[in-house]
């Protein structure tokens, strides 16, 4: 059987990915890391990947020529390391089709709102501004759209009366830390049907 190789792209401090770490090292997910990526160098990302002996390489946007140059770098990467699942961790740029084809349905991401309500960058500000009562964070398989391919898996927390951005993304933190280690071991066992939009979940 081929080893599960992840490849973890994140863009700033990298809670997601310490819970992917402490995940692996549980046993929970049966898999390693080949390579942490970020787009910042001053990604906090990288030094999690750093102290837990991962290879840990940024490939700066802003030193690249293009979005193209960017992505073929990261494909690039990616291959070098032998990932055979992406894992989107925080990582802010929407992928154009040629990436996502590069990793058709092996790429994963987290969405700090319960989706299709609330895509783009901005879920909490968003969600309090609508007044909803309830939000929540989504792992999805990724597509060629924006926070819209097939959902795996999805928890609630309330939104609470005087909640900020900052105390509602702590609430909905807490509950993706482990939905997404979870959601990464379904896929790796081999429990994830997917039927059009629908994620099957083998028990
Ligand atoms: C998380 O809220 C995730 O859902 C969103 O970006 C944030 C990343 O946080 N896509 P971290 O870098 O994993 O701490």
């Amino acid at each position: 059987m081929t080893e599960s190789v992840l490849g973890v792209l994140a863009s700033g401090r990298g809670t997601n990915l310490q819970s992917i770490m402490n995940a692996i090292a549980t046993g929970q997910i049966k898999a390693k890391i080949g390579v942490v990526i970020t787009d910042k160098p001053e990604a906090k990302a990288l030094d999690r990947a750093r102290e837990a002996n991962i290879q840990a390489v940024c490939i700066d946007r802003k030193k690249c020529s293009s979005k193209e140059d960017f992505e073929q770098k990261l494909v690039a990467a990616l291959r070098e390391y032998g990932v055979n699942l992406v894992i989107l961790a925080g990582f802010m740029r929407l992928l154009s089709p040629y990436f996502v084809q590069s990793f058709k349905d092996r790429i994963l991401n987290i969405h700090p709102s319960l989706l299709p309500a609330f895509g783009g960058a901005h879920a909490h500000r968003d969600v309090l501004a609508y007044g909803v009562k309830v939000s929540g964070c989504t792992i999805h398989f990724v597509d060629e759209g924006m926070d819209s391919g097939p959902i795996i898996l999805q928890e609630s927390v309330p939104v609470l009366p005087g909640d900020t951005e900052d105390t509602l993304a702590a609430r909905v933190l807490e509950k993706e830390h482990s939905l997404y280690p979870r959601a990464i071991a379904l896929y790796l066992d081999g429990k994830l049907i997917v039927n059009g939009r629908q994620v099957i979940i083998q028990s």
